[in-house]
């Protein structure tokens, strides 16, 4: 049975999560950010996540936006910066995170397939609309999915579900497209058909499910589309 949409994480997936501290670095007064915006872009999604993981273990939601200045101001701390100026350049950039070279294309290409495309992302519906709009990708996507409706991070299954629910109910006749091992996992475990976009080389996840396809970077998904 064919696919019938393709769902796509967003962060890490769709937009460079590295964007916005690298765009920062690059201004004029950048201080010490200048030189460890790599490490602090890291630190910050790495807390990011971290927190979306702990709220949902602790029974404490807030939104990715809360999730994502808690993590920031963790990550600027841990690098000795105060500079309040600074913290809201970085997150005024979260909204306008660029996107990967070749993810426009992808949709586009899908989309002449006849596959429509949505984003199913731990972003509020603000954060998603505004990053879609500056990168152009809005156009490309039939719909874009927030956790908010399900009040809950990924990896829990109700945010599956949700996606699930969207496309006509059975998740075996969706394509669940994600970055982030961990989600690609959890999505293949859920019952999605999920490829991983592995674009650090990293290796397979220990956890339950296993993607059906693993690929580089978005360019190669079209192509896989009769395989899958
Ligand atoms: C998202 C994060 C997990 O977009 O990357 O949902």
């Amino acid at each position: 049975m064919p696919p019938v949409a393709c769902l796509f994480d967003a962060y890490g997936t769709l937009f460079d999560v590295a964007g916005a501290a690298r765009a920062a670095a690059a201004l004029p007064g950048a201080g010490r950010l200048a030189e460890v915006w790599p490490r602090l872009a890291e630190d910050w999604r790495g807390r990011q996540l971290d927190y979306s993981w702990l709220r949902a273990a602790m029974g404490r939601h807030a939104d990715f936006a809360t999730v994502t200045a808690d993590a920031l101001d963790w990550a600027l701390a841990a690098h000795g910066i105060a500079d309040t100026a600074l913290r809201a350049r970085l997150l005024a950039l979260y909204d306008c995170l660029p996107a990967y070279p070749e993810a426009a294309a992808t949709l586009a290409a899908l989309a002449a397939r006849g596959l429509p495309c949505a984003i199913l992302s731990n972003g509020t519906p603000a954060m998603l609309r505004a990053a879609t709009r500056a990168s152009g990708l809005a156009g490309h996507l039939a719909d874009i999915l927030s956790v908010e409706t399900a009040g809950v991070f990924k990896p829990a299954p109700a945010v599956y579900a949700m996606g699930a629910a969207r496309f006509g109910g059975d998740p075996a006749r969706i394509l669940f497209v994600s970055a982030n091992g961990w989600d690609a996992a959890a999505a293949a475990a859920f019952g999605f058909r999920a490829v991983w976009v592995n674009r650090a080389g990293a290796p397979p996840e220990r956890l339950p499910g296993t993607p059906a396809a693993t690929i580089p970077d978005l360019a190669a998904l079209p192509g896989l589309l009769d395989r899958l």
